[in-house]
């Protein structure tokens, strides 16, 4: 595999991993509160929706509990997925043939933000929304590690991102660029929210960046040398420790 063609899941935070599942939990579990309340104001009893790149699937138990309708999931992967009531479609969603449908409610959630072709994907995403429907995307802006006063947090957490964006094309900033892409795409009553957690030592949030840096551990040491990567990982289990995590910035519209 040479560099440019490497994706999500072949290697870096491949599903197959033993600790992928408890990484993906720790992310739901931080952000879920928060995706549960930028949706609740959208979803209505009926609405068919439709969540990429489901991960666990922890947001598309919610919206089908919440909707009691269809709820669709679309995965490269779906062994945490599968014969739970959803609709399933294990396919790669940068593949232009794809088109799961059309739903009352498409979802995203720190998926675009991996792949090259994200805008393409975007554009794509916004014909799977029924005409009336809402389109509902969040994705990563580095807000917490970036700024933190840990250099060793700061620094494991830039070269991870750089890693990220150097092996598979990931963008811990692409969030950045919301709501703009909603507006472009046509779509109305855009709305944006960004909500940043608290990063506490030892916490959910804490246990997410410790898998993140253990998954690229090698990579890491690499290019920072292990005590540099061990100081992090030390920060991020000291209870003493209160600073901020990555924020989610998460854009909504509807399709006219
Ligand atoms: C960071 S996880 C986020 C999971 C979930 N959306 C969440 O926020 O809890 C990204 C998910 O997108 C899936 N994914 C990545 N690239 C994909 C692709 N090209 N096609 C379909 N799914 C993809 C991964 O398998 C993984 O489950």
């Amino acid at each position: 595999m040479t560099q440019g063609e490497e994706r999500y899941g072949d290697r870096l935070y491949s599903h197959q991993d033993p600790g992928e599942a408890d990484r993906l939990g720790a992310l739901a579990g931080v952000f879920d509160p928060y995706s549960f309340e930028r949706l609740r104001p959208i979803v209505r009893p009926g609405f068919r929706s439709c969540d990429v790149g489901a991960g666990l699937g922890t947001v598309a138990q919610w919206l089908m509990s919440t909707s009691g309708a269809e709820t669709a999931v679309v995965d490269i992967d779906l062994r945490n997925l599968g014969g739970r009531g959803f609709r399933e479609f294990q396919a790669d969603i940068t593949d232009p043939a794809f088109a799961p449908g059309q739903y009352d409610l498409v979802h995203a959630r720190f998926v675009l933000m991996h792949l090259r072709e994200r805008e393409a994907v975007l554009r794509r995403m916004a014909q799977w929304v029924r005409p009336g429907g809402w389109l509902v995307v969040s994705d990563a802006w580095d807000l917490g590690p970036a700024t933190s006063s840990c250099a060793a947090y700061r620094e494991t957490a830039a070269v991870a991102s750089e890693l990220g964006a150097r092996t598979i094309g990931s963008d811990f900033n692409a969030g950045r660029r919301y709501p703009r892409p909603m507006v472009d795409l046509g779509f109305s009553q855009v709305g944006f929210a960004v909500d940043v957690p608290v990063l506490e030592g030892g916490g959910t949030l804490a246990r997410f960046w410790m898998s993140t840096a253990n998954a690229a551990r090698p990579a890491l040491v690499n290019e920072l040398g292990s005590r540099t990567v061990d100081e992090a990982l030390a920060y991020l289990a000291d209870p003493a420790t209160h600073d901020l995590g990555i924020g989610m910035v998460t854009m909504w519209g509807r399709r006219a």
